[in-house]
Parts: C-alpha cells; sequence; structure tokens
C-alpha cells in the first residue's frame, strides 16, 4: 500500500530571544508566575522585514536537503499559517517562488494552532490517492505581528517560527497511518484575531483602540484545550486498533507545559513520553509541531518504526490528531 511517508524534516527560528526578564522590564509580571503558569522561559521573535515566507524558506530548506530531493522535484507547497505575508495571495506561493520550485500547487490552510496537522492530513490525502508523489508541508508563524506587547495576557506565550516536513510515496508500513480533525466554531469568538477581515475592516477607531491584535479567553481555551487534545491523541491510536501504551511519542502542540502535562494525565501517559519544548520557544502555533518533530528527529530521538501522535488544539476551536509509524 501507497503511503505519505515524512521524508525529510527542517526548522528555523529567528535569531532575538525575547526572555521572561524583558517582560518584567516594562510589564507588571515576574519571570516566577510566567514559568508557573505556562513553563514558557523564552520565545524567539522575527526581525524587522523577517517576514513568514522567510521563516518558511529556511526550515523548507533544511527539510529538503535531509530529504536528499531538489526543490523541483516538489508537486505541492502547503503552507499552515494565521500570519502569512499578506492576507493573499498565498504564503505557499511566496515560498514557492522564492524555492524555485517548478509551478507545482501552494496554497495556505488556516487552522490556527492545528494548522500543520490540518496541512500535512490534506498533502498526504493527495499522496494516498495517486494524485502527487512529493508535498511540502510546513507551518509557519511571526506571531510577534499580532501580539499586544502591552497585554500580559496574551504576550508572554507567543514567539516565532517555522517548521517543515517533506512528504514522500512509500511502500510499506511506515508513514501516516491516519489523521483526525475536528472543529466547533461556537468558539470562535474566544480565540482569535478580529481585524482585519470581512466583518471589521480597517477603521481609525480601530487602529486607536488597538483592535487588530489576538485575542483571548484563556482559562476558557485552557479547559476546551486539555479536553479535546487528550480526546483526539485517543481517537487517533484507536483508530489504528492500539492504545495509548502504543505510543512512543506524543508531540504535541506546545501550547503551554500545564496544558501538556494534564493532557498527558488525562491520557495516562507517561510524562518521559511528551516531547516538550514549549520552555524555549512559547507558542509558536501552526509551527509548534514540525518544530519539535525536526528538533526530535535531529536529536536521534525517533527510531525507525516507533509509532508518534502529533496532537493540536487551536483558535476555531479546531483540533486534530495524527498517527504515524516513523
Ligand atoms: N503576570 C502576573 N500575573 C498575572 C499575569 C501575568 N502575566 N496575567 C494574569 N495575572 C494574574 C491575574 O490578574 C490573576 O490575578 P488575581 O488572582 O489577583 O485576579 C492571576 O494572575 C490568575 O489569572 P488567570 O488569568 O486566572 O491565570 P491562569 O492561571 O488562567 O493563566 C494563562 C493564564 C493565559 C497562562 C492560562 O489561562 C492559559 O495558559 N490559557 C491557555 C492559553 C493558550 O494556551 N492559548 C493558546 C491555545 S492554542
Amino acid at each position: 500500500m501507497i503511503r505519505a511517508r515524512i521524508t525529510g524534516t527542517g526548522s528555523y527560528v529567528p535569531e532575538k530571544i525575547l526572555t521572561n526578564k524583558d517582560f518584567e522590564k516594562y510589564l507588571d509580571t515576574t519571570d516566577e508566575w510566567i514559568v508557573a503558569r505556562t513553563g514558557i522561559r523564552e520565545r524567539h521573535i522575527a526581525a524587522e522585514g523577517e517576514n513568514t515566507s522567510d521563516l518558511c524558506l529556511k526550515a523548507a530548506r533544511n527539510a529538503i536537503d535531509m530529504a536528499g530531493i531538489k526543490a523541483e522535484d516538489i508537486d505541492l507547497i502547503v503552507v499552515a499559517t494565521i500570519t502569512g505575508d499578506y492576507p493573499w495571495p498565498a504564503t505557499a506561493c511566496i515560498v514557492q517562488n522564492k524555492l524555485g520550485a517548478k509551478q507545482c500547487g501552494a496554497y495556505d490552510i488556516s487552522a490556527a494552532c492545528s494548522g500543520f496537522i490540518y496541512a500535512l492530513s490534506n498533502a498526504v490525502a493527495q499522496i494516498e490517492s495517486g494524485t502527487i508523489k512529493r508535498a511540502l508541508v510546513i507551518g509557519a508563524e511571526t506571531l510577534s505581528r499580532i501580539v499586544d506587547y502591552n497585554d500580559r495576557n496574551t504576550c508572554l506565550l507567543f514567539g516565532d517560527a517555522a517548521g517543515a516536513v517533506v512528504l514522500e510515496a512509500r511502500e510499506g508500513e511506515r508513514g501516516i497511518l491516519s489523521s483526525h480533525l475536528h472543529s466547533d466554531g461556537s468558539y470562535f469568538e474566544l480565540l482569535g484575531q478580529p481585524a482585519f477581515g470581512t466583518a471589521v475592516t480597517p477603521t481609525e477607531e480601530i487602529v486607536r483602540d488597538r483592535g487588530y491584535f489576538l485575542t483571548m479567553q484563556g482559562n476558557e481555551v485552557f479547559k476546551v484545550a486539555v479536553k479535546m487534545l487528550a480526546e483526539v491523541a485517543q481517537e487517533a491510536v484507536e483508530a489504528n486498533g492500539m492504545t495509548v501504551d502504543d505510543i512512543d511519542l506524543l508531540i504535541p502542540h506546545q501550547a503551554n507545559i500545564r496544558i501538556l502535562e494534564a493532557t498527558a494525565k488525562r491520557m495516562k501517559l507517561p510524562s518521559e513520553k511528551v516531547y516538550i519544548n514549549v520552555d524555549r520557544f512559547g507558542n509558536t502555533s501552526a509551527a509548534t509541531i514540525p518544530l519539535a518533530l525536526d528538533e526530535a528527529n535531529r536529536a536521534g530521538k525517533l527510531k525507525e518504526n516507533d509509532l508518534l501522535v502529533l496532537n493540536a488544539f487551536g483558535g476555531g476551536f479546531t483540533w486534530a490528531a495524527t498517527c504515524l509509524r516513523w
């Protein structure tokens, strides 16, 4: 049977680091509070003029090099992002051009922090159906551009990054086994960026009142996230006739250490089977999973035939999981 297998991973984080101490200098907060409530110690922030497509490009080149292919071999580029260079055209098209890929399909997917799993499942379906042979799937965000650095409820949480994978058609049991996508739009107001779109167009008032930044009801998000992250990961393993005990490594969306710990506890999964790097990068939305996957891969933590589960939760609300045999 033809499966989509990850043959290369790559990632990139901008050079500039913002530490908790940097926030202490001007906000009513402390390093202790941030670490205790979120587990985050630092996050990377894009330089002026460094845009999401630039982050994508660096992550993509690393993944392509590892896969040992050329940019012109790619049949499809999917970028998961909520902070594209422009509302449109798609950041994926900008990446296609910068990468020197042939005139392949290229589009963005908007599913907030679940975006990478949504994008992955979309590319996998095209490989499994025989429509394409190779896809480049990227999760990338420049959240620093939509975060209000005077809002202590949100600004501490987010960072900028990109992660990418090359997916190729391969015979055998190794590869993506299944993907599970969910949403509940009744929660749409709890986490998002209200402006600017067709519902809220730019006005002087909105710009003056700083109404164009990311907004979040943290407590509400927390409660639903823990429940859905655990449920969807369980759904993914059960769909493949396995149980949580079969998981070698869970690579969850890195939102907050307390969400990760509560999810693992709910799943009865030992903490050593949960990959965590939120302390060094914060929440980079669609980039967290491919960034963590690349880090784990390059550190030699993934062994052939390992059962990996990726799970994510984000604005929408959306939530999703992927089960894969490495
Ligand atoms: N520094 C210091 N104190 C802060 C603070 C900060 N940055 N932000 C809030 N506080 C204070 C509050 O004012 C409150 O004080 P009070 O008890 O005197 O009223 C107290 O800390 C607790 O605030 P609360 O908002 O209940 O904190 P919390 O435990 O819910 O933590 C979040 C806040 C944002 C860290 C938490 O809700 C969270 O992680 N939510 C999920 C967010 C997320 O991951 N979103 C993305 C999902 S993809």
